[in-house]
């Protein structure tokens, strides 16, 4: 039955259809479903270059701020207990790391074999600079920034870039679903998709400094 109704299409109609299904199926757009295949970490800088960015974030002192998260239901900021400090500065290493992500993520995108599909992403946030000292952490949350889009900027945050600057500190552990833990040593960048699938955090450092980067693509 199903054969005859075939019969009666003509032949170039079926074939476009027959020849899409292949090249999909050729192409890798089935998704992997593993959700932890999609944190992926990128060695981008040297021991120099974070040496460098660390000391330069350290006479920036004065321009670090304590971490707020923006509940947008209530419009209001809130900080935690044992918050994390962040900071825009303009130091001499941050067009180098804004290039550097800029690269990963293109290779991110290869890697996952998006480019079928994946289209529509305009760019990534600036730099911002993470600091926890000692007794200092960020609660478990997923990503949903608000200060980044101005009006002309428009979209979500669809992957963000986490970026390790040093390693001696002790704690400090990056942990996503409250269990798996990622350990980003200085230099290397995790790409991972932002939403609430990707709940993480960063436990309290308990000795020394923990430097850090962060930015958002949309
Ligand atoms: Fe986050």
């Amino acid at each position: 039955m199903f054969g005859s109704s075939l019969n009666q299409i003509p032949k170039e109609l079926i074939l476009p259809i027959v020849q899409r299904l292949r090249l999909a199926s050729d192409k890798g757009y089935i998704m992997d479903r593993n959700i932890e295949s999609y944190l992926k970490v990128y060695q981008v800088l040297s021991e120099e270059e974070c040496i460098k960015t660390v000391k330069a974030l350290e006479e920036k002192d004065s321009e670090f701020q304590t971490h707020q998260f923006y509940n947008s239901t209530a419009g209001t900021y809130h900080s935690y207990e044992h918050e994390l400090s962040v900071a825009y500065s303009q130091i001499e290493t941050k067009d180098l790391i804004m290039e550097r992500i800029w690269n990963t993520l293109k290779k991110y995108i290869e890697e996952l074999d998006m480019k079928g599909w994946f289209v529509s992403w305009d760019g990534f946030s600036e730099v911002r600079f993470n600091r926890y000292h000692t007794d200092t952490q960020m609660k478990l949350h997923c990503d949903h920034i608000h200060s980044m889009f101005d009006g002309q900027r428009k979209g979500i945050p669809t992957l963000s870039i986490l970026g390790s600057l040093n390693n001696d500190y002790k704690g400090g552990e990056l942990v996503f679903w409250d269990e798996k833990v990622v350990e980003l040593k200085a230099g290397e960048i995790m790409i991972f998709p932002s939403n609430f699938l990707y709940p993480h955090e960063v436990k309290l450092v308990t000795e020394g400094t923990r430097y850090s980067f962060v930015s958002w693509a949309w």
